[in-house]
């Protein structure tokens, strides 16, 4: 029988996801479809009961439910408890529900994949302490990449988010900018330059090593203003397109078991958006 897999989010219409996993069913021949779900916050405990009950296989979710949904699944792992939010749901063979967090290794799976065999230099400045920031830094030291330093608008944010990681510190804008020399990576988590409705750069990207990588999570646009300038400042640059792909990705193997194309995947993405 088909399968049928979903995003829930609320706006929808914008998601490239459907366009994604459905391509990556039909590389990998499997007999599934991924649909767009639109659905208003007040609504969502009532559609996780009709996913259940039309027995939809998986699906993720995107603003506004990433951490309303915690409560109406049967279980959620460690990566989404440590984050305090879900982007991917599961089923296991009898009938559960689990919630997982897909994101933070995304970043890292897009990272490694765009510093292949050069690697990454430490130490990594995080710019941002809220959601995304938390899930790249847990990801990020997990996978063995520090020390962290934190900057964010906010400074109260970024110390209590370091106070909850190993080897974690915290600078302020200024401090970030003038030594920014020091850091092997730079990731930008904020929503300054998204959609270009939020003009503007959380910091100034002058002093950047000029072999260091500097990502931001945002891809549309492609290129924020803050990547343009690090990129003119000598960084190597990187969008958000691979994280989006890699989360994807890793969705798409709870699934199916299968990790599908990512390299062909972004060229796909970065066409659409671009
Ligand atoms: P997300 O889940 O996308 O990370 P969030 O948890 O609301 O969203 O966090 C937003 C992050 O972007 C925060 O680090 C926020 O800084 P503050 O903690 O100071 O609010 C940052 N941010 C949003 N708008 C910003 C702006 N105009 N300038 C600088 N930082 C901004």
């Amino acid at each position: 029988m088909k399968k049928w897999y979903a995003v829930l989010g609320d706006p929808i219409a914008q998601s490239m996801s459907p366009t994604m996993h459905d391509q990556w069913f039909g590389q990998s021949n499997l007999n599934a479809t991924y649909v767009p779900i639109h659905v208003e916050p007040q609504n969502l405990e009532q559609a996780i009961q009709s996913l259940r009950t039309l027995g939809c296989s998986g699906w993720n979710v995107t603003v506004p439910h990433k951490q309303a949904i915690l409560p109406f699944l049967d279980e959620v792992d460690d990566s989404a408890k440590l984050m305090d939010a879900v982007n991917t749901v599961y089923q296991t063979n009898d009938g559960k529900l689990i919630g997982t967090n897909t994101d933070g290794a995304g970043f890292v799976r897009s990272l490694e994949e765009f510093a292949g065999d050069d690697g990454v230099d430490a130490p990594v400045l995080i710019i941002g302490a809220g959601g995304a920031a938390r899930g790249i830094a847990f990801a990020l030291q997990s996978a063995g990449y520090g020390p962290l330093y934190f900057a964010n608008r906010t400074a109260s944010k970024a110390t209590e988010l370091a106070a909850q990681m190993r080897n974690a510190y915290v600078f302020s804008i200024e401090e970030a900018e003038q030594r920014l020399g020091k850091f092997g990576l730079v990731v930008q988590t904020t929503s300054v330059g998204m959609n270009f409705a939020q003009e503007g750069v959380p910091l100034n990207p002058k002093n950047i090593a000029r072999d260091a990588i500097v990502a931001d999570i945002i891809y549309n646009p492609l290129e924020t203003e803050f990547l343009q300038a690090a990129e003119q400042a000598g960084a190597r640059i990187m969008n958000g397109v691979g994280m989006f792909v890699h989360q994807g990705a890793l969705a798409f193997e709870k699934w199916t078991g299968v990790y599908p194309d990512t390299k062909k995947m972004i060229e796909t993405i970065t066409m659409k958006v671009g």
